[in-house]
């Protein structure tokens, strides 16, 4: 008797490259940011800002302060991960805080890993010795996302989010560079 083969369907791989924001994708970003928004449950950014303010961000990011945009075939902005100072303060300019966002599609297929790939050794060189993100509470797979790549939970904000009437915890998780 045969025996059965089971076919397990897996996401394809990702065909994106990676390279550094300019702010010339001042109007991609923002769209992509509408789409993670506009979803309600991954992040606490609940309405986007401005392209004239996100290129006004790019315009003055500082030489230790980054974003990497993943693009497609089409050089289309499917995603991004973005590295700033966590404060202004002189006491805090060893750590950075750290967002990821990809649009639904690119999910899964290990972009957030390329994108990390360049922004941890951006880090590096930059001297930060820590960085620091903020995950909500429900959003498991980011969670298990910073989890993948070194980040440790340290502290949880509870109910620190309210999006349409909807709690949710912020989770703090650090990694020292
Ligand atoms: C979170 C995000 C950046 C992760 O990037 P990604 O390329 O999709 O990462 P992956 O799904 O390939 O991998 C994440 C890990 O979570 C696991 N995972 C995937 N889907 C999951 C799910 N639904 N629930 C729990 N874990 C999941 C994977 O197994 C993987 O673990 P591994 O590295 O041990 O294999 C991306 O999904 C995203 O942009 N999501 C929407 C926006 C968002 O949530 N941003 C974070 C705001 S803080």
């Amino acid at each position: 008797m045969p025996i059965p083969v089971t076919v397990v369907s897996e996401p394809s791989k990702s065909a994106v490259r990676i390279r550094r924001a300019v702010p010339d994708d001042a109007a991609a970003i923002v769209s992509v940011l509408a789409i993670v928004a506009a979803e309600r449950v991954h992040s606490a950014i609940d309405r986007v800002w401005t392209v004239e303010q996100e290129r006004s961000y790019l315009e003055l990011l500082s030489p230790r302060e980054v974003i990497y945009v993943a693009v497609n075939e089409r050089s289309e902005i499917v995603g991004l991960q973005i590295l700033d100072r966590w404060s202004s303060l002189e006491s805090m300019a060893h750590v950075g805080q750290v967002g990821t966002f990809l649009l639904p599609a690119q999910r899964g297929r290990g972009v957030g890993h390329q994108l990390w790939n360049a922004t941890a050794s951006f880090a590096r060189e930059a001297g930060y010795r820590k960085l620091a993100i903020q995950v909500r509470g429900t959003n498991t797979r980011a969670l298990a996302f910073y989890r993948g790549i070194g980040f440790r939970e340290c502290g949880r904000l509870t109910r620190q989010v309210v999006i349409d009437g909807k709690e949710d915890d912020e989770v703090l998780m650090e990694l020292f560079v």
